[in-house]
């Protein structure tokens, strides 16, 4: 007998057990804080989630009611019921339906309502189900058709596959994404996606408090968006429909292949993005960003910031102040932006009249276009008094005879690239006496670093106007414009451009190089990868995702081709070829010093942008010469980033057999522990070396590439420590060096090659210290390096 109660027993709690794995809640039924509802088709799961503040004096744990998408390691929400009145305490939380048939998160212990779906509803016999789209929905329980109320009507940041998002003209419902408070916190944050509220057939980004759009989709045509064709006109993975008629007003994506798992959401960088889950590198890949350039996007660093989509991290603080909450930079909150240094001199001492405050001028910016015009100053010095007379003006702009006055906090200045040309505008910025006297200090030693940075901008200003004209010269022959502009090119059209792939470039680690020539005008290097890769759907996403990463420091990806087992990818021409050519050539024409600092410089550059600008990071994993190639201008751009991606698994065995780049792995590989960026700030080290001395690092003893015989980098680190950098300098150069440049870059390659990763540098802190903004302190010894090169071979 009592057998047969725990039997009962057992089978009651199994069926209780089970029951967590159903897709449907009913009336009189709850859901405890560590169950979820899954749905049919097991992607979706709806339940209680934490997220814990990153400030450890908060009190840590927020507790959120959403729906996860269920088979993605990675925890990812796309929606979320509580986002602006977390919960801290779950104890006695129950998730159920209430006497008036609303979905509820009820206090047991109170029979209080923590949160409720709130809808209008007669009826009081309801049922909740959690369908295989993702959403929510809670209906009348002798029929199910008859929806009450669904997660689809009140999306947060997220948009699924066939969620509308737009306008219910019958209730008023307006659908609309609003991106989260910061990458932890799911809070109503800055960013709106929405239909133009003027009537007009788009979609808007605009920040959530007003209607003035930073990017907008275009007008509807009947087959895409105006301004993102590839938003339909690749049909790869999802179709995009909008529809307008009496009652409704929306769009809506639909899925291609009903096993994509994909998302959109409008993310805290104010930018519209869609990702697809990838099963090969177990992450979500970007596969669509719209608005392209984070500075377009409205009051992106806050106030009394440069924004500057060149460099990494974008936003920077104006002069005199810094950055107001740090805290909440690091989870890119941006929204506090800089505060003063000092505070003005008008505000502390309450005198207009006699301020102290002084202009600090800010050269080659460009200027928000709304600022108020002051009629009745006539010159640069009559508009800062104008501006100086009232306390709450902050800036000034005198271009063209036109005088500007900001007012209060300063939003959306831009950095410009600037040359001989383009000289930008100024802006005054209003600072304290005190600051000011600092800043005037502390840039006459900049000026050196403007002077290189100018003839940079002339290189990028080359280098645009050619991409302008390419872009221009029009038609490409079959090839069909997928997501960011991406040519997707038959296999044939390959042949054809590359003359059936006579002209090689070299071998690269993934396969060899072609050169070609599209429209018959337009050089390209056309790399045809080896072996057997990813599947199609996989390698067009991974494709997109590349595309998507731009910087003037990388080799922009141009083109693919994925036909049957074929996979190609092209890229621009390069028309210098590759660093190692330059350094180590017989022959070759020696690089100059300066053109060595920018090239090392430029690296860098491109290799901060890859790890810190995406927050999904990209760990390049072989950096050497053969991977950084030079334009006509000689600008350094990096090559075959984001093979990890293309390749999935398959990546890491090709990367740790390759043999000849082993001078450039960084220790951690072959210790065989977790794989950081810092695996490519090592590799960068040892490329800087070989800018500075013009020999490989890894050349055998009594070769011919130097008379030493100590292994190069051990060497360098002892005669940086002797300050004897000059002689490691290459001799081709014949001491025309800038010695204080030479011993900084070795300073850093040093540091950069440290045994232990948490001893070197970020690639962004290496920028900061080339350009000079940043002091560094002398390097010790390697010790691992100084071992692998044997105790006989130490000075
Ligand atoms: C939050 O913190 C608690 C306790 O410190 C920990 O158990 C939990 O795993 C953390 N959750 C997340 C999502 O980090
Ligand atoms: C939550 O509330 C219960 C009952 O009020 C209390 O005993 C418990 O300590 C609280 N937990 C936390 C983490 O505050
Ligand atoms: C539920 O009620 C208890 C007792 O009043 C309280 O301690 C707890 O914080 C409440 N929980 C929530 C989430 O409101
Ligand atoms: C709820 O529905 C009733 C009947 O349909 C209607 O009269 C009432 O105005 C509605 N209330 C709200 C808040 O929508
Ligand atoms: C729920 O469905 C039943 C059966 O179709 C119907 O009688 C009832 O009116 C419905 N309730 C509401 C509020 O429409
Ligand atoms: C609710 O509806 C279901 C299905 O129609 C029915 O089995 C159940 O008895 C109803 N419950 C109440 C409280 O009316
Ligand atoms: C169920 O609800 C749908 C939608 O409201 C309605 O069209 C249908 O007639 C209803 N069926 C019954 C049996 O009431
Ligand atoms: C939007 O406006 C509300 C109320 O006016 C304000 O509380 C909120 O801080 C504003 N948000 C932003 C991002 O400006
Ligand atoms: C303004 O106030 C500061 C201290 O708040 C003082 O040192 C300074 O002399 C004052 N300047 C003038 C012009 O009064
Ligand atoms: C302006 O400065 C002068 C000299 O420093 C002083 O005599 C005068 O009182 C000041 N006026 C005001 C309004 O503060
Ligand atoms: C300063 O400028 C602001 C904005 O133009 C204006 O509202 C304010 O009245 C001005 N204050 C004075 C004292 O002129």
């Amino acid at each position: 007998m009592h057998l047969l109660i725990y039997f009962t027993l057992l089978l009651f709690l199994f069926i209780q057990a089970s029951s967590a794995t159903t897709d449907t809640l009913l009336a009189g039924q709850a859901l405890a804080v560590n169950d979820k509802l899954i749905s049919n088709n097991g992607r979706y799961a709806l339940g209680f989630f934490e997220k814990n503040s990153s400030k450890p004096s908060q009190d840590t744990t927020s507790w959120y009611l959403g729906i996860w998408f269920n088979t993605v390691p990675k925890f990812t929400s796309a929606w979320v019921a509580n986002r602006d009145k977390p919960i801290k305490n779950t104890t006695s939380l129950e998730l159920t339906i209430s006497q008036d048939g609303n979905l509820v998160i009820l206090n047991q212990s109170t029979k209080s309502i923590v949160w409720s779906t709130q809808a209008n509803i007669t009826t009081k016999n309801t049922t909740v189900v959690l369908l295989s789209s993702g959403n929510l929905i809670l209906a009348n329980s002798s029929n199910s058709s008859e929806v009450l109320w669904q997660s689809f009507d009140h999306p947060t940041d997220t948009l699924l596959p066939g969620a509308k998002l737009g306008w219910d003209k019958v209730t008023g419902l307006n659908r609309r994404l609003v991106s989260w408070k910061n990458l932890i916190d799911p809070a109503t944050g800055v960013y709106c996606d929405r239909l133009d509220p003027s009537g007009v057939g788009q979609f808007l980004l605009t920040p959530l408090n007003s209607s003035i759009p930073y990017w907008s989709t275009g007008v509807w045509n009947g087959k895409s968006f105006a301004a993102v064709p590839e938003m339909a006109g690749s049909d790869l993975f999802l179709t995009t429909t909008f529809v307008h008629n009496d009652q409704e007003k929306y769009m809506i994506l639909n899925l291609v292949d009903e096993t994509t798992v994909t998302r959109n959401v409008v993310d805290i960088s104010g930018q519209s993005k869609q990702f697809i889950w990838s099963e090969g590198s177990q992450d979500w890949t970007m596969i669509y960003a719209q608005p392209k350039a984070p500075c377009d996007v409205y009051a992106i660093c806050g106030p009394f910031t440069i924004c500057n989509d060149n460099v990494f991290p974008y936003c920077t603080c104006m002069e005199g102040f810094s950055i107001a909450s740090p805290e909440d930079w690091e989870l890119e909150d941006r929204t506090s932006g800089c505060s003063r240094n000092t505070l003005l001199d008008c505000i502390s001492n309450k005198s207009i009249t006699n301020t102290t405050d002084k202009f600090y001028s800010v050269p080659c910016v460009k200027l928000p276009q709304n600022a108020p015009e002051v009629e009745a100053a006539a010159s640069a010095s009559e508009c800062a008094q104008v501006c100086l007379s009232n306390c709450s003006c902050t800036a000034y702009s005198f271009n063209d005879d036109r005088c500007c006055t900001w007012h209060d906090e300063l939003f959306n200045i831009r950095a410009q690239q600037c040359s001989g040309t383009t000289t930008g505008e100024t802006l005054y910025v209003r600072v304290s006496a005190k600051d000011y006297n600092r800043l005037k200090n502390k840039r006459k030693d900049i000026v050196i670093g403007v002077a290189i940075g100018a003839g940079l901008f002339a290189l990028i200003l080359l280098i645009m106007i050619l991409r302008i004209k390419r872009k221009s010269s029009g038609h490409i022959p079959d090839g069909v414009r997928g997501f960011n502009g991406i040519i997707a090119f038959g296999f044939s059209d390959l042949q054809r451009a590359t003359n059936k792939f006579t002209d090689k470039l070299g071998a690269g680690s993934f396969g060899a190089v072609f050169k070609g020539f599209i429209d018959e005008s337009i050089a390209v290097a056309v790399k045809r990868l080896d072996g057997a890769y990813q599947g199609e759907k996989q390698f067009r996403a991974e494709v997109s995702s590349i595309g998507t990463i731009q910087h003037i420091n990388l080799v922009k990806l141009v083109g693919f081709c994925c036909e049957g087992s074929k996979r190609l990818l092209v890229y621009e021409y390069m028309s210098n070829s590759s660093l190692d050519v330059h350094l180590f050539r017989i022959n070759s024409t020696t690089l100059n010093w300066t053109a060595r600092y920018q090239i090392a410089l430029g690296v860098a550059r491109g290799l901060a942008y890859l790890h810190e600008s995406c927050r999904d990071c990209i760990i390049h994993c072989d950096i050497k010469p053969e991977n950084i190639l030079l334009d006509g201008s000689f600008t350094p751009k990096i090559a075959d980033f984001g093979m990890a991606k293309l390749l999935g698994r398959e990546y890491s065995r090709v990367i740790t057999t390759m043999r000849g780049t082993v001078g450039y792995l960084a220790p951690e590989w072959i210790a065989g522990v977790a794989i950081t960026p810092k695996v490519d700030v090592y590799s960068y080290g040892m490329v800087l070396l070989e800018i500075i001395s013009g020999r490989r690092n890894s050349c055998a003893p009594s070769s011919s590439c130097g008379n030493l015989d100590v292994y190069f980098p051990v060497h360098a680190a002892h005669k940086l420590l002797e300050g004897e950098v000059g002689s490691l300098v290459d001799q081709m150069l014949h001491a025309d060096v800038n010695l204080d440049e030479a011993e900084l870059a070795c300073k850093v390659a040093c540091w950069c090659i440290q045994d232990d990763e948490f001893h070197r540098p970020t690639m962004g802190e290496v920028v900061q210290i080339l350009e000079g903004r940043v002091e560094i302190g002398m390097p010790p010894v390697p010790r691992l390096l100084q071992a692998m090169a044997g105790s006989s071979h130490s000075p």
